[in-house]
């Protein structure tokens, strides 16, 4: 069924679950200790048109549904619910691997290296630009696949791979059908400024190109209204960034960064053109989370990056402890962070940086939401989107615990159990 269409008056009770963790009322940044995390025990959701209408203990809610009618959704074995998961940073929609890539980074080269030697980026671009649209919406979809099987149910979907106005465009349109046909809500975002194209040698030449062909074309076209760049040696300077930004800002969009993979910078930039999010972080300290801090953007980590470059961590306490809201984002790409298994990779985040169980949880939901600009989900509260995953278990620290084998056994999107 498609979930996207789906409406009905009926009010339907879903539970009971042992444990029910709405991630309601917690801080908007900075620490958040496990003792706020609200735990309802035996408690159950009532569900109507989508959205959520009440969270409460099952046996009051059963009785409310009895004299007034509702349906009934049964939970037979123990469980326990969280929001669904929400995926921040993503570039699932390309074509080909990046094997060859990830062989020599293990045998020792260096991500900027095969990116300078014209592999890396530009190898997903060649094959990008080859696939046809129907093969770009076929490689998405199954990657979309996976990721609703695993608990995310909002994602967050780069271009980035096309380079020039027309391949962006079919990027943007291949995600925009897959949101259309699949259960799992995609948020597009434009990154025509991934890297220099090989048919440009001027990087202000070509984001004035993108600025004046490209994006008003993405906003007639409703295709994101969102903005990315990548700041890096090997990509764009913060100076040209910078007048890209504001240009794409002026147009009305928002702004997220690629910012402080391997060298600082692009927080600086993020920060002064009031960012939603900041992206990556690794190289970032004390002076460029103040600043992050201050402009009121989400640092948003992507330990999948890590892992898939061998390299060290974000340093995701420190950003909390500087007041930072945190999300953490899978970055699934087929270059640095091939794996995109959001809740193993927030698992292990949160071992090495000593991230508390309800950091971990939030940053995989209602602060990936605020890294997103989303206020109608990440949280299971009244009026949000009935988007629900329920993990077999008692103990909601068994989630973490298990380092991502434990995967949830039943998902809802907008209501409907997938
Ligand atoms: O977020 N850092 C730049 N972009 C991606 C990598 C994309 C790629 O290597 O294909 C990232 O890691
Ligand atoms: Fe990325």
């Amino acid at each position: 069924m498609n979930t996207k269409q789906h409406m009905t008056a009926t009010i339907t009770l879903v539970g009971p679950f042992v444990q029910v963790l709405p991630m309601a009322g917690l801080p908007a940044a900075g620490p958040i200790a496990d003792i706020q995390l609200q735990v309802i025990e035996q408690a159950g959701v009532l569900v109507q048109d989508g959205r959520i209408v009440k969270v409460d203990a099952y046996k009051e809610l059963a009785q409310e549904a009895k004299e007034k009618n509702y349906q009934l959704e049964p939970v037979v074995s123990p469980m326990v619910l969280l929001p669904g998961l929400i995926d921040a940073h993503t570039h699932i929609c390309f074509a080909g691997s990046r094997a060859n890539d990830y062989a020599q980074r293990v045998a020792g080269k260096s991500y900027l290296e095969i990116a300078r030697s014209g592999g890396g980026i530009l190898d997903s671009v060649r094959k990008t630009r080859e696939a046809s649209l129907p093969e770009l919406v076929l490689l998405l979809k199954q990657r979309c696949d996976r990721h609703l099987s695993e608990g995310v149910t909002t994602c967050e979907v780069k271009s980035g791979y096309g380079l020039t106005v027309e391949d962006e465009l079919k990027m943007l349109e291949a995600i925009q059908l897959v949101n259309a046909q699949h259960a799992l809500d995609l948020v597009p975002t434009c990154l025509a400024a991934h890297t220099l194209p090989p048919e440009f040698s001027d990087p202000r030449a070509y984001l004035q190109h993108i600025q004046e062909e490209l994006l008003p074309q993405v906003i007639k076209q409703q295709l994101a209204k969102r903005i990315d760049i990548f700041i890096e040696d090997t990509a764009f300077t913060e100076e040209v960034a910078l007048d890209y930004l504001l240009a794409a800002k002026a147009l009305g969009m928002e702004v997220t960064v690629h910012a402080d993979q391997f060298s600082t910078g692009g927080s600086r930039i993020a920060a002064a053109v009031g960012a939603v999010s900041a992206d990556h972080l690794e190289a970032s300290g004390e002076a460029e989370m103040a600043l992050l801090q201050q402009a009121g953007t989400v640092a948003t980590v992507l330990p999948g990056a890590s892992l898939g470059l061998g390299m060290g961590y974000a340093p995701a306490r420190k950003m909390l402890d500087s007041g930072l809201c945190l999300a953490i984002a899978t970055d699934w790409n087929p270059g640095s962070a091939p794996m995109g298994d959001l809740l193993l990779q927030a698992a292990l985040l949160g071992a090495a940086e000593k991230l508390t169980t309800a950091e971990t949880l939030t940053a995989m939901t209602c602060q990936a939401a605020r890294a997103l600009n989303l206020t109608d989900r990440g949280t299971l509260s009244a009026g949000q989107l009935a988007d629900m995953i329920a993990f077999p278990t008692a103990d909601y620290k068994d989630i973490l615990y298990f380092q991502g084998k434990l995967k949830p056994a039943m998902i809802w999107k907008n209501g409907i159990r997938i």
